[in-house]
């Protein structure tokens, strides 16, 4: 297969690029990004050689020049992840969240449509694999904020601090409720994508995915930007009073769902993916401080001092929770790590590579790129 995997350089996309490139050295993957300042070609460093791997430094917005490289590149499949993903730049910049996300994905989709409705076979053997979010679902009351045992269990959720919120869950037939700037242009996508499937036959799947945390993630999100502040002992802003409570899995946990879906998932079915592993933000805190401490040497707990309250999020949704059991049901697939397992990893990987978060912190990425694309 020759697929085109839309912003691998950013975090989940690095991370499903390199899985796909080192397990299917059959394949052909080209990873389309237009490199913003989420994307970073350093994210995948250990595979750019390879082979069966091509980047190609492209904006979705531009048709032509999508189409044009699905021609080329003789392109069965698509993992569409490319698009705008923090909450808190929505909320600053909507425009840019309508034009990327919407426009960006019709754009994918049209190109899709058109190249494979005029080949031979059409749409055998073709898939558009769209990856959403669980914000499109809107916000989930907390009933319980005690915490209460939730029906459900998992590999990587089934330790001590597995609790739920509230009986409630995001399940695939919910409505739509969209709350910020960015879920509703996330969920105006996933419309447009449905809409293809619906109206011209395009082999289409959705997928609605929790918070993901691990390795090469942007520090504009939570974990990132609290490990890299405690570890420079700056303040930790909570927004509100730290309660709202998110639904996390460990991101290489959400690339093998990616793979497994892409290759055995139903067209035109929704899946939703999670590890039935809530958080309230204050809590998940206190266990970063308490690693970070913990492997740097330092007195474990020294650093709760920068804890700092600030000015809630604007809109901000109070708890996200995924049932994810027919993905499991259905294609039997599992998160791989404990919580506790997950969040070590990951903050002993951000501690190890001090210098990718300099680099990511300092601009200097960026710079690399203007200077590499100069003149073209
Ligand atoms: P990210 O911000 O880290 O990366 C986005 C990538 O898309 C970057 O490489 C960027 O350069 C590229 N990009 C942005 N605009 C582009 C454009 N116009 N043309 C081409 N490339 C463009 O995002 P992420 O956190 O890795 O999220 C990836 C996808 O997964 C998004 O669609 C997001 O909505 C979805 N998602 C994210 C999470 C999460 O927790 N991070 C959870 C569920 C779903
Ligand atoms: O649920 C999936 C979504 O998770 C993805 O679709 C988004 O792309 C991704 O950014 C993420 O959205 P969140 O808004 O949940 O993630 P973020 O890391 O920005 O924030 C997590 C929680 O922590 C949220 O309740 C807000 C809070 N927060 C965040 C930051 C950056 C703080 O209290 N302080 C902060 O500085």
């Amino acid at each position: 297969m020759n697929i085109i995997i839309t912003g691998g350089a950013g975090f989940i996309g690095s991370h499903v690029v390199r899985l796909f490139v080192n397990k299917y050295p059959e394949y052909k993957i080209i990873n389309l990004d237009k490199l913003t300042y989420a994307g970073n070609l350093a994210n995948l460093k250990d595979i750019e050689d390879k082979p069966n791997y091509k980047f190609v430094k492209m904006d979705i917005c531009d048709f032509d020049g999508v189409y044009k490289l699905m021609q080329d590149e003789k392109v069965d499949g698509i993992i569409h992840l490319a698009a705008e993903s923090h909450v808190d730049r929505s909320i600053k910049d909507p425009f840019t969240f309508a034009q990327t996300n919407v426009m960006g994905t019709l754009s994918m989709l049209q190109a899709a449509k058109l190249y494979w409705e005029n080949l031979p076979e059409k749409f055998e053997g073709k898939r558009f694999y769209h990856i959403s979010t669980d914000e499109v679902y809107g916000a989930l009351e907390m009933t319980h904020p005690e915490g209460i045992k939730p029906p459900f269990t998992t590999k990587a959720s089934s330790g001590e601090h597995h609790l739920a919120y509230g009986e409630k869950f995001f399940t695939e037939d919910l409505k739509y409720q969209p709350h910020s700037p960015y879920s509703a242009a996330k969920a105006s996508s996933d419309h447009f994508v449905r809409a293809f499937h619906d109206t011209y036959g395009l082999p289409i799947i959705v997928t609605n995915c929790s918070n993901n945390y691990g390795p090469y993630q942007f520090p504009e999100k939570l974990i990132p930007l609290f490990i890299n502040n405690i570890r420079h002992r700056k303040p930790l802003p909570v927004y509100g009073k730290g309660e709202n409570v998110r639904d996390w899995l460990y991101v290489e946990d959400h690339a093998r769902a990616i793979d497994l879906i892409f290759h055995k998932g139903k067209i035109a079915e929704t899946y939703n993916i999670g590890g039935f592993n809530e958080w309230k933000n204050i809590d998940i805190i206190k266990v970063v401080i308490n690693t970070v401490d913990r492997l740097l040497g330092r007195p474990e707990g020294q650093d709760m001092d920068l804890i700092t309250y600030v000015t809630d999020r604007a809109g901000h949704d109070m708890r996200y929770a995924i049932d994810s059991s027919k993905l499991q049901r259905e294609l039997g697939w599992e998160p791989s790590l404990q919580f506790e397992e997950g969040i070590e990893k990951t903050v002993r990987w951000y501690l190890d590579n001090q210098e990718w978060m300099d680099n990511v912190t300092s601009g200097d990425y960026l710079k690399y790129y203007e200077d590499m694309y100069a003149g073209r």
